[in-house]
């Protein structure tokens, strides 16, 4: 049996992750996390959490799954928060984008590594970052700074395996590229007068660069079937050949 914990079910990525994998095979549970539920299917259980309220995500445990053959925590959850200038920022929406972004997946991670060190099933973590984490964006700053701490974080968390823990389980942080989801509806609607770049995003769609999530779940869920072919901490689906 393989069990996919997988946060922010409900549209976008997560939803077609989640799709995906209930769809290829009988052998596959999946588990969602996220505040509303959208997927009835019987091989799919659902836990209503907001993931902003990092009390809940502390009491979130992770069960035994004995003779699992694959067990795997997706942190997909996002939220872009307010497009605004630092300096017209709400502090609680600074906060709600790193308990989203940043702190609950570092809870999630160190609870999946906690509960599941010592079974023998293949251990997989991938966090769903952004290439907003890698240079700035103006009016993104909480965005680009919490998932720029969560390459970090994965990649220090990589770094224990490889060193220290005989490598029992891979992670990854891997960028999406541009999706046609509600983030992007949201980045959109933004004020003109706040985001620079807001005619980019606008002429992304109209030029139909924003992917399905189905296209781009297939490309996360290649990677989680081929973990050897990709050695590094830090990916993007850009790497991915199209066949894939
Ligand atoms: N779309 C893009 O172009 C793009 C580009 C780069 C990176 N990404 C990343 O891709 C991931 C998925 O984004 P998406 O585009 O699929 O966004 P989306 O369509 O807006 O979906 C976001 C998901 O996150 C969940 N979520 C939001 N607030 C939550 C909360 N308080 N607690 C728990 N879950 C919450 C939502 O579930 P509920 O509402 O049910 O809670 C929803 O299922 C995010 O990490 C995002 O940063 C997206």
């Amino acid at each position: 049996m393989n069990f996919y914990y997988i946060t922010g079910t409900s549209r976008g990525l997560g939803k077609a992750l989640a799709e995906h994998y209930l769809e290829s095979g009988p052998d596959n549970r999946v588990i969602g996390i996220s505040r509303t539920c959208s997927i009835s299917h019987k091989n799919y259980s659902h836990f209503q959490v907001d993931l902003t309220d990092v009390e809940k995500t502390k009491d979130f445990h992770f069960p035994p799954h004995h003779n699992a053959k694959r067990i795997a925590l997706i942190n997909n959850s996002g939220m872009v928060g307010q497009i605004r200038p630092v300096g017209k920022l709400d502090a609680d929406v600074i906060i709600s984008s790193y308990n989203l972004n940043l702190i609950s997946p570092s809870i999630l991670m160190n609870s999946f590594i906690g509960a599941y060190n010592s079974s023998n099933a293949e251990k997989i973590v991938v966090n769903v970052s952004s290439g907003a984490g890698k240079y700035p964006i103006g009016s993104w700053a909480g965005y680009c700074a919490s998932k720029a701490g969560i390459d970090l974080f994965s990649k220090v968390v990589e770094e224990e395996q490889k060193t220290a823990f005989g490598y029992k389980f891979r992670v990854f942080s891997i960028a999406p590229g541009l999706i046609d989801t509600a983030m992007q509806d949201q980045i959109r609607s933004a004020e003109p007068g706040d985001f620079n770049r807001l005619n980019d995003f606008i002429n992304y769609k109209i030029e139909n660069q924003l992917l399905h999530p189905d296209i781009i779940a297939k490309k996360y869920a290649y990677i989680i079937d081929h973990v050897s072919e990709f050695p590094e901490v830090l990916l993007s689906v850009k790497d991915i050949e199209p066949t894939h």
